[in-house]
């Protein structure tokens, strides 16, 4: 089994990464726990996939189970949905070291996480990400976070893992169009730091050759983050990195009210849009906008996008909680697997739209 340590200066933890881990997945966490209980919180349509099947898993290797299950979709990153969770745990008797799992894509994630991180002042918990998205990105680097009405993401905190449990298999449950949306930030990883995997990327043919690479994709990407994460945990410097396509793709899905564009198809057209420009103002070397076009197509991302209103997208951008101040920060490509902080005033980002 492939693993991967975190290590931050206050703790270190692993990310297990084997197809079928799933089926042996009580006896993996016997190693980390040595306690009883358990509470999963997963959501309706993964729990109809992997629910039943972890339960006996976990009861077959001693553990007494508890499951709590919310409606699909970014809505549940509620303080509704916290509430009740809370409420839950309390009904379950759940004391402080007890363990929570979190089954499911980002927004079971970032939930549970949130809940764990809160819940007496913080419990253990352990992510089993399903979504690839959740797989090489949001189960790692300890972002955990609910929405509220005027923004995502508002409310949250650091709080890491004790353990992160990736198996690839089950993958092969998840809707082609959140495929393809994970798929635009492993082709934002390739970008900013992996010219191999890029070009491997690039070479696959089909959805099953992609399929069968994907152990080491995911390692790759998790590599990638595990890095700039173990640099940068609380998202002070380096860290920022990580946003490329995010500047533009943050506004696009806004202009759209979060209803056209999923957070990776955005993330897509603010790859290849910022690259097309930096690339005419002679940052980016010549050509790898349109690589980035022709590997946007290959996984069924939209690159170009006509945006009647360019003023909305800049207002957007002028909103964004990560800029402050007179300059704000975006990430372009030197060339493809190198990635770089540009500083800039905030007026001059209408060169890059
Ligand atoms: N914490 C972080 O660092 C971080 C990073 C990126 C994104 N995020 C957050 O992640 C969230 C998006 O994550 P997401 O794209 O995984 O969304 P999601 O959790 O809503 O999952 C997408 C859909 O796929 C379904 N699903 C998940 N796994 C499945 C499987 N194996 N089989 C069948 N269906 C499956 C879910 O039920 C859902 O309908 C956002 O809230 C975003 O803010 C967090």
């Amino acid at each position: 089994m492939k693993a991967l340590n975190i290590n931050l200066t206050h703790k270190t933890y692993p990310i297990y990464i084997e197809k079928g881990l799933m089926n042996s997945i009580g006896e993996e966490i016997k190693k980390i726990y040595a306690r009883k209980n358990i509470v999963i919180v997963s959501d309706k349509n993964v729990w109809r996939f992997y629910g039943d099947k972890l339960v006996e898993n976990l009861n077959k290797s001693g553990f007494k189970v508890n499951k709590i299950v919310v409606e699909p979709g970014e809505k549940s990153k509620s303080f509704d949905v916290l509430l009740n969770i809370y409420n839950k745990l309390l009904d379950f008797g759940v004391t402080r070291g007890d363990l929570i799992i979190a089954l499911g894509g980002g927004v079971i994630g970032d939930l549970t996480g949130f809940a764990a991180a809160t819940f007496l002042r913080g419990i253990p918990f352990v992510q089993i990400p399903t979504s690839l998205l959740a797989q090489i990105d949001s189960s790692i680097g300890g972002k955990v976070a609910v929405d509220l009405n005027r923004g995502k993401n508002l409310v949250g905190n650091f709080y890491h893992p004790e353990a992160v449990f990736i198996d690839s298999d089950v993958l092969s449950t998840l809707d082609d169009r959140y495929l393809y949306d994970g798929m635009a930030e492993v082709i934002k990883y390739a970008c900013i730091r992996d010219e191999k995997l890029f070009y491997r990327l690039l070479s696959y043919n089909s959805k099953e050759e992609l399929i069968q690479n994907m152990d080491y994709i995911i390692e790759t990407c998790c590599n990638v983050k595990k890095e700039i994460v173990e640099r940068d945990e609380k998202d002070t410097g380096d860290r920022m990195i990580l946003n490329f396509g995010h500047t533009i793709g943050h506004a696009i899905e806004k202009y759209f009210n979060f209803e056209k564009y999923t957070h990776g198809e955005a993330v897509a057209l603010g790859m290849y849009s910022i690259t097309k420009k930096s690339e005419e103002l002679g940052l980016t070397e010549k050509g790898v906008s349109e690589n980035i076009a022709k590997m946007l197509k290959k996984y069924n991302l939209q690159y170009e996008i006509d945006i009647e209103n360019k003023d909305t997208i800049l207002e957007a951008i002028g909103v964004d909680k990560k800029n402050s101040g007179k300059f704000i920060n975006i990430i372009i490509l030197k060339k493809i697997g190198e990635g770089f902080i540009h500083k800039i005033e905030r007026e001059e980002i209408n060169k890059f739209i």
